[in-house]
């Protein structure tokens, strides 16, 4: 069984002792392990069921830590560090060869992050050493936003889920990479390009169609629920095609009414994008337990987080 708990000490107690700990960021839920202990991190990879090919991001809590884990670290990523951490960034550096080459599935960089939750900023710095940590959802499916949904998921695998409440920002954090010191985005996330772009000018966008990703989280099928899902520019005409069927809509902010619809969710009744990104997960994990036909999601506008959240519906329909 699962122990939830706010309980720092305890899930110190466990990660010393090489075992794993879901821990609460101000993106999504990670799951932690110390990046030195083989044993912990081999755990992460069993119970997410992830391929090894797949390499994971290490948390630390000061940007002091960050000289002992690189080699390089470019001018636009220390201004980028300077203006987002503690925040939902993650930059990937050329790594010192101290870090385990299991963390970076072998590659020469490695995924670095100081992430903005008062509970793991506090147990980060208690540690003697850095976790490193995934999203605690099974490989492929919805990210946790919630103590609940990792419960949902590890309750038979983990031995404990550190509690710190509904995640603020609910989706994943923006990945950033760099290609001949010129700044590459891997991964759309909870900071907009528009807010990157203003830090550091403009940012190549990795082809998301590549054969080989640089970034496996740009995979196409990712943050998958199980009901089908799809995602269109005109609900209402849409779900006329789906009479006999149990159906699950997402809207951005604007209501609509039809007699068979068995579940709407209206992300922002005011149009605010963050606050459609921040229950994006939570929408998508009451939906896909709901046993419907099928989930329509409406495409939201194309700048901002509105991106990141087309991002993550377009890969939920593959
Ligand atoms: O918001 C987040 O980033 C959350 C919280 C827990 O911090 N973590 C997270 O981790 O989303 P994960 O493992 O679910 O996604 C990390 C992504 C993966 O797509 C992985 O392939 C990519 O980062 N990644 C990690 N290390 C990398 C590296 N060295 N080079 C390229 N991509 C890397
Ligand atoms: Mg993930």
């Amino acid at each position: 069984m699962t122990i939830i708990s706010n309980d720092i000490a305890k899930a110190i107690e466990i990660l010393n002792n090489e075992d794993v700990v879901a821990i609460p960021t101000e993106t999504v839920y990670g799951l932690a392990g110390n990046i030195y202990s083989e044993k912990a991190i081999r755990k992460i990879f069993e119970v997410k069921q992830r391929p090894f090919f797949n390499p994971l991001i290490v948390h630390i809590h000061t940007l002091e830590h960050i000289e002992e884990l690189v080699s390089e670290f470019p001018a636009k990523a220390r201004k980028l560090a300077a203006t987002f951490w503690p925040g939902s960034l993650t930059l990937i550096l050329k790594k010192k060869s101290n870090i385990p080459d299991l963390i970076t599935a072998g590659k020469d960089a490695v995924a670095i992050r100081i992430p903005n939750h008062p509970v793991t900023l506090s147990l980060l710095k208690k540690l003697s050493f850095p976790v490193a940590a995934p999203s605690a959802n099974p490989f492929n499916r919805i990210s946790p936003t919630s103590s609940l949904h990792v419960e949902h998921y590890f309750k038979e695998t983990i031995p404990m889920i550190l509690e710190g409440g509904e995640c603020e920002n609910g989706i994943e954090s923006t990945i950033i990479g760099f290609e001949n010191n010129e700044p590459v985005l891997y991964r759309l996330g909870a900071i907009s390009i528009e807010e990157i772009e203003n830090v550091i000018g403009e940012i190549k966008i990795k082809n998301k169609n590549e054969k080989a990703p640089s970034a496996p989280g740009m995979l196409a099928r990712h943050y998958a629920p199980r009901t089908k899902t799809y995602l269109v520019d005109d609900v209402e005409t849409f779900i006329k095609n789906f009479k006999n069927k149990r159906i699950g809509v997402i809207k951005f902010s604007v209501e609509i009414k039809c007699s068979h619809i068995e579940y709407l969710e209206v992300l922002s009744k005011s149009g605010d994008l963050k606050e459609a990104a921040s229950k994006l997960y939570n929408t998508l994990h009451k939906l896909d337990n709901l046993n419907l036909d099928l989930i329509v999601a409406e495409i939201f506008p194309d700048f901002g987080l509105g991106k990141s959240i087309n991002d993550r519906l377009e890969r939920a329909t593959k």
